[in-house]
């Protein structure tokens, strides 16, 4: 069956290279219907796009259907890609912001289908902090985008912004297609166990201490396994995020709890994958009740908690252990030993001082180990995509 593949066409001067865009998906055997704003028509004639896509172009959310079906449902289930190109700064923050007030943005946010934004605009709007923040969060979300290229823009200007060439953009959209069909459902009939977030060691019954993990690389790789198609057990700290319901989620507090709450789960599971940060140490004896001003220093006394990584390690069998290595120095030293230590398939280990691959930011730079020494470093990547390379490993 023929790839069934949205164009959006947003309102930029670059619509023209749409009409090319659409063209060589044709070329390549793709069933193609495009979606156009009305600013994009003010470039572009909807008639072009329509002779060369073969298909009804489609621009008003209140033209009379022919058929039953309410289109813009209709089309967020039929794609099995989207991609906008050019995507302004407006429909992008728009989108981010979860307003649909045309037939593009609101097929968009009706479909679960994957998205790829291929953005176009002078240097300064792409550069705008304001955007960037846009990208990012819908990156984290799963969206994916293609960089513009640099050159002379329409403006005059030359700098970053212009729509990649169409041979390119293609090429991408097929990539990713390739990707996309790969990944469906490679993890159906595997149970995996996910930890994330930090736990927390109560001083007394007010008072605690933790971490700052958010949590959002646990919940990345728990939806992702879960698109994948495996059975997913999320073991989660106290963190403010929610998770698809198919996806089992036990909540706990402390390193205790979470040790125990692993334990149990990990007698039924394929593969573990601790993306939590537990604490190292619990208050030796927290008190039972609220602790009073002394007016002088004040002092605890912390007991090691189990190191639960190494403990299930000792039992893994041929099970597939996933650890993380959050360092601020010596990160491949580090990492290296605690794959031995705690006796791991797998390290992900993260500078956790360079930008973009902190606790509690969307991205993440990684570097991934094996047990057999070998070493592979990726660029700065979304928490989702970040989900996906690891979940290969899996496979
Ligand atoms: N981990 C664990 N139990 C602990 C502490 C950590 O299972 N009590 C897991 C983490 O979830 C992570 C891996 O072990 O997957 C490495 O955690 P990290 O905090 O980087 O290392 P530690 O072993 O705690 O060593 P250190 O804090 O000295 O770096």
């Amino acid at each position: 069956m023929k790839k069934q593949i949205i164009v959006g066409v947003t309102g930029g001067i670059a619509c023209y290279k749409a009409l090319d865009i659409v063209s060589k998906l044709k070329k390549r055997d793709m069933d193609v219907t495009v979606i156009m704003t009305k600013n994009a028509a003010e470039f572009v004639t909807p008639l072009s796009f329509e002779t060369i896509s073969q298909n009804a172009v489609i621009m008003d959310m209140f033209d009379s259907p022919d058929h039953w079906e309410v289109e813009h449902i209709s089309l967020a289930k039929k794609a099995d890609l989207f991609v906008i190109a050019p995507a302004t700064a407006n429909c992008i923050g728009k989108i981010a912001n979860g307003i649909c007030d045309d037939m593009l943005t609101t097929t968009i946010m009706a479909t679960k289908k994957p998205v790829l934004f291929v953005p176009a605009m002078n240097s300064a709007m792409f550069e705008n902090l304001i955007f960037q923040e846009n990208v990012q969060k819908l990156e984290a979300l799963g969206y994916s985008f293609m960089k513009p290229a640099t050159g002379l823009l329409a403006c005059g200007d030359i700098g970053i912004g212009k729509l990649p060439d169409p041979e390119e953009i293609v090429d991408y959209s097929c990539n990713l297609l390739f990707e996309i069909d790969k990944r469906k459902q490679d993890l159906v009939g595997r149970k995996i166990l996910i930890t994330a977030g930090p736990t927390i060691e109560n001083i007394d019954p007010v008072r605690y201490i933790t971490n700052h993990s958010s949590g959002k690389m646990g919940f990345a790789l728990a939806e992702a396994a879960f698109e994948r198609g495996s059975t997913v057990t999320l073991i989660s700290g106290p963190v403010g995020l929610s998770c698809s319901k198919g996806i089992r989620r036990i909540d706990i507090g402390t390193t205790a709890e979470l040790s125990e709450a692993v334990h149990d789960a990990f007698k039924d599971t394929d593969a573990l994958i601790m993306a939590a940060a537990p604490s190292d140490y619990r208050v030796s004896s927290p008190s039972k009740e609220k602790m009073k001003k002394t007016h002088e220093d004040l002092i605890l006394t912390f007991t090691e908690n189990e190191d639960i990584l190494a403990s299930v390690g000792k039992i893994k069998g041929n099970k597939c252990l996933i650890g993380f290595a959050a360092e601020t120095q010596d990160l491949i030293v580090h990492a290296v030993k605690k794959i031995e230590r705690k006796n791991l398939d797998f390290i992900i280990a993260n500078d956790v001082t360079q930008e973009g691959a902190g606790f509690s930011g969307d991205t993440n730079i990684i570097t991934v180990i094996k047990s057999d020494g070998s070493i592979k470093s990726y660029p700065k990547m979304s928490k989702r995509e970040v989900a996906n390379i690891i979940l290969d490993l899996l496979v």
